[in-house]
């Protein structure tokens, strides 16, 4: 594996499991891998788990990691091929890309999408961009349509808390006030598509993901029909995919509750908004994974970077 962009990039995920659990319960035994290597870490976007869990996942594999906030920071980027670089862009791609690969033994990049322009975003271009210019290996640290450390994260979290040899996972769409990217239900939409797992989606009318990607997973518009009987519901709001970008619905009625989801696991990738996502009574009980999760977020890291280092 050259770059980690996708789940697609996973070929066996119950592998990946078995060795992130591995680095988890012995997190300094590879920190050899890493030494004298750098990885830089390119952030369009906020955030706070990604930028912490990935650098602390370098340090632990010995690596020194280095930070940029490009869209405060740095030069505007052009990404168009053989545009006329008058108007607000300053340094093109081609040149950024080749520059900071000559600091970095491995790029990590985060960029959103736009959520106005479909074709755009599912052109991936600011991610694309660095595979194709950089000379080193690219990690997404969540794009326009993936959030791939997340969903290896989720997959591990979900193995270490089952008590069933194929359990029932429901993600759950809830609301919210903004308008939110797929790119987290997308990702793990395709890892459960590779677990054993008995897996649906919920979802309201005009909500339902991009198709080539939910493929034949069931998915269902009454959320009580989806949660009965399940162990493991995963929370997240995504704004419209087939009226691209919009908020559809905003009323409280999928907002995850005590009632609805009984003894199941909670899960969500975390920020989340309380009592508008989910009511305080779900994350402050003991079913509550989302602070596991996030702490998986660095073996998850971790494994990826140790499997890049092991084959570059
Ligand atoms: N879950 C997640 O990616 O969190 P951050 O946006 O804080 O990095």
């Amino acid at each position: 594996m050259k770059n980690y962009i996708s789940i697609s990039d996973i070929e066996h995920i119950d592998n990946w499991i078995l060795e992130a659990k591995e680095i988890k319960r012995k997190p300094l035994s590879n920190n050899h891998l890493g030494k004298n290597k750098t990885l830089g870490l390119l952030f369009f976007n906020s955030s706070l788990r990604t930028r912490l869990s990935t650098q602390k996942a370098a340090l632990n594999l010995g690596m020194d990691p280095i930070v940029m906030n490009v869209s405060g920071d740095a030069w505007g980027i052009e990404f168009g091929d053989g545009t006329v670089m008058n108007g607000n862009t300053a340094e093109h791609i081609k040149e950024a890309a080749a520059v900071v690969s000559q600091y970095c033994d491995i790029i990590a990049v985060r960029a959103f999408p736009t959520l106005t322009d479909k074709e755009l975003d599912e052109s991936e271009q600011i991610l694309n961009s660095f595979v194709q210019f950089a000379s080193v290996p690219v990690v997404s640290m969540e794009s326009a349509t993936g959030h791939p450390l997340q969903g290896l994260t989720d997959a591990i979290t979900i193995s270490e808390n089952t008590t069933k040899k194929k359990p029932k996972v429901v993600l759950s769409w809830a609301p919210h006030v903004k308008a939110l990217p797929h790119a987290v239900g997308n990702s793990f939409v395709q890892a459960m598509q590779k677990m054993d797992v008995e897996f649906v989606i919920a979802n309201p009318e005009g909500y339902n993901l991009n198709p080539e990607i939910t493929k034949d997973t069931p998915i269902y518009h009454n959320q009580e029909e989806a949660l009965k009987d399940a162990d493991f519901v995963y929370t997240k709001n995504w704004s419209s995919y087939e009226d691209y970008g919009k908020v559809l619905k905003t009323d409280l009625d999928w907002m995850i509750t005590k009632d609805k989801i009984g003894d199941a696991k909670f899960m969500h990738c975390l920020p989340v908004r309380r009592n508008v996502v989910v009511e305080d009574a779900v994350l402050d009980s003991d079913n509550s994974l989302v602070i596991e999760q996030a702490n998986n977020r660095t073996y998850a890291a971790q494994l990826v970077l140790k499997k890049i280092l092991e084959n570059n």
